[in-house]
């Protein structure tokens, strides 16, 4: 399965993607991930990205379809992929389906987490992170055994910089900005009128699931499990 998971900053993208790559044996590519993964790292790349990511605003549409580019030819994705974060823009979508007709494939499902943006400061300020597994909590939702450490390693628990009250507020905004219309001039379609964004894009190729990502955590796998099948 080829698969883009859509949602705002704790929507639950990272949640359930773990549980989708297990169930169905893909790989999981996120852009949120491996951009941090270069911050870290004070590769080119990274540098190139840390002043948009610790503002909560979006890397360059380039440098996020090259990471995605590359790590698709990674041999663990030719069964199918999730993708958790991208594409956030209609050129990023577009140069995606560039990206997929060379390889002959399309993408089979979108799942859109739709949620209000009231529940989302709880989520992000209450996350709490196992950086080498990816592995995710919630002081109050999910709660590790042991209060700052990993359940399986026995390893301590980081929160990510961009996790405050004031960051979300401009990751949100940059959310419904690029997922607001643009025109569809710039875009070359000329099939529909009015303007359209990431969602609409693929509402057109009728692959688009949505799911009420405000349900607890297990109900909101259900619901992708049935978008699924
Ligand atoms: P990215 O890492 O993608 O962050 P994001 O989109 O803001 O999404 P999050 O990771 O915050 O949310 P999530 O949906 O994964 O939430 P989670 O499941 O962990 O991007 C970061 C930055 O990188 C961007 O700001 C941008 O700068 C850059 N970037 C990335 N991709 C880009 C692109 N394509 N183009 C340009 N720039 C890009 O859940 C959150 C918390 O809630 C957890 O604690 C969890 O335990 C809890 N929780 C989850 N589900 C539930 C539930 N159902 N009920 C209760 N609690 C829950
Ligand atoms: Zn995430």
């Amino acid at each position: 399965k080829r698969l883009i998971l859509i949602g705002p900053p704790g929507s639950g993208k990272g949640t359930q993607s773990p549980i989708i790559k297990d169930e169905y044996c893909l790989c999981h590519l996120a852009t949120g991930d491996m951009l941090r993964a270069a911050v870290a790292a004070k590769t080119p790349l990274g540098l190139k990205a840390k002043e948009a990511m610790d503002k909560g605003e979006l890397v360059s549409d380039d440098l996020v379809v090259g990471i995605i580019d590359e790590a698709m030819k990674k041999p663990s994705c030719q069964k199918g992929f999730i993708l958790d974060g991208f594409p956030r823009t209609v050129v990023q979508a577009q140069k995606l389906d560039e990206m997929l007709a060379k390889r002959g494939t399309k993408i089979d499902k979108v799942l859109n987490f739709a949620i209000d943006d009231a529940i989302l400061e709880e989520r992000i300020t209450g996350r709490w992170i196992h950086p080498t597994s990816g592995r995710t909590y919630h002081s109050k939702f999910a709660p590790p055994k042991v209060p700052g450490t990993d359940d399986v390693t026995g390893e301590p628990l980081i929160q990510r910089k961009d996790d405050t009250a004031e960051v979300l507020k401009s990751r949100l905004e940059a959310f419904h900005r690029q997922t607001e219309p643009v025109l569809l001039e710039d875009i070359g379609l000329c099939f529909i009128e009015g303007k359209i964004n990431v969602i609409d894009y693929y509402s057109k190729k009728r692959v688009v699931a949505q799911l009420h990502a405000d349900k607890p955590p297990k109900e909101v796998t259900a619901e992708v499990q049935k978008a699924l099948s």
